[in-house]
């Protein structure tokens, strides 16, 4: 069988020293598979954010080890690391971290200007996102006039850009009314199901979390269970 896409192996992760040391992840290992969709739950507090950090290699663990198909990611470093990052991930997050006074589709784009990616190319390709996520009307606006659901599809449409194996999205419709998030998880899964990418999704949202295939849920830095089925 194909490596895991993502392999954990007792991972952990302590911040602070001395006094004020504290372990977030207390040793986590599972493995998710190309093409699963994963929802991360559990209390405030308990770790998602963390774990979902070191999984996207945006933190390093404090010990154990977090393997991309087979390789030992505390190999890469440097520009090696932050190229993997950009070359296979993309990220969604609660508070969108959009460039407010930057047009939207100088948003989407950044991820291809990181890359190096010229100017023609990275409008095509910012378009063709933009059209896919039904924005193309909004290509010239600034980000900071957009509604809560559309700077989230902008959002998704830079985590989309560079062609992602995996999607890591923090509570993505943490700051969405119900019906726009339900528009925004239907994106997600969407791109789940129809392109394949692999999506880890933090959230509180049981909804979305019962429409994952997987369920990883925390508490105070352990794995509680790894469910197949929507409990
Ligand atoms: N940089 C940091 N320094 C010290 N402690 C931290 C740091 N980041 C997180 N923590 C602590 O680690 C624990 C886990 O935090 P984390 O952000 O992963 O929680 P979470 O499950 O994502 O919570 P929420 O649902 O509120 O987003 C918390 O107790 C938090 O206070
Ligand atoms: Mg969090």
């Amino acid at each position: 069988m194909r490596d895991p896409i993502i392999r954990s192996v007792d991972v952990h992760k302590t911040y602070g020293r001395g006094h004020g040391r504290f372990e977030a992840l207390k040793g986590v290992s599972f493995d998710i598979h190309d093409g699963e969709s994963i929802a991360i739950l559990g209390k405030s507090g308990s770790g998602k954010s963390t774990l979902m950090h070191v999984l996207a290699l945006l933190d390093a663990p404090t010990s154990g080890t977090i393997l991309l198909e087979g390789v030992d990611t505390s190999t890469l470093q440097g520009r090696r690391l932050n190229r993997t990052r950009n070359e296979t991930f993309g990220f969604v997050f609660q508070q969108f971290f959009l460039t407010p006074n930057a047009s939207v589709l100088d948003n989407v784009t950044l991820p291809l200007k990181i890359a190096g990616v010229g100017t023609a190319e990275r409008r095509r390709r910012g378009l063709a996102t933009l059209e896919q996520l039904e924005l193309l009307d909004k290509t010239k606006n600034k980000a900071v006039n957009l509604s809560g659901g559309q700077k989230q599809r902008v959002a998704i449409a830079r985590a989309l850009v560079n062609n992602p194996r995996i999607i890591f999205a923090d509570e993505p419709t943490g700051n969405l009314d119900s019906k726009t998030g339900a528009a925004v998880e239907d994106i997600l899964l969407g791109l789940n199901r129809e392109n394949g990418i692999t999506l880890i999704v933090v959230t509180h949202d049981d909804d979305l979390a019962a429409r994952c295939d997987r369920r990883l849920r925390i508490r105070d830095g352990l794995l509680l269970e790894d469910a197949g089925v929507a409990a």
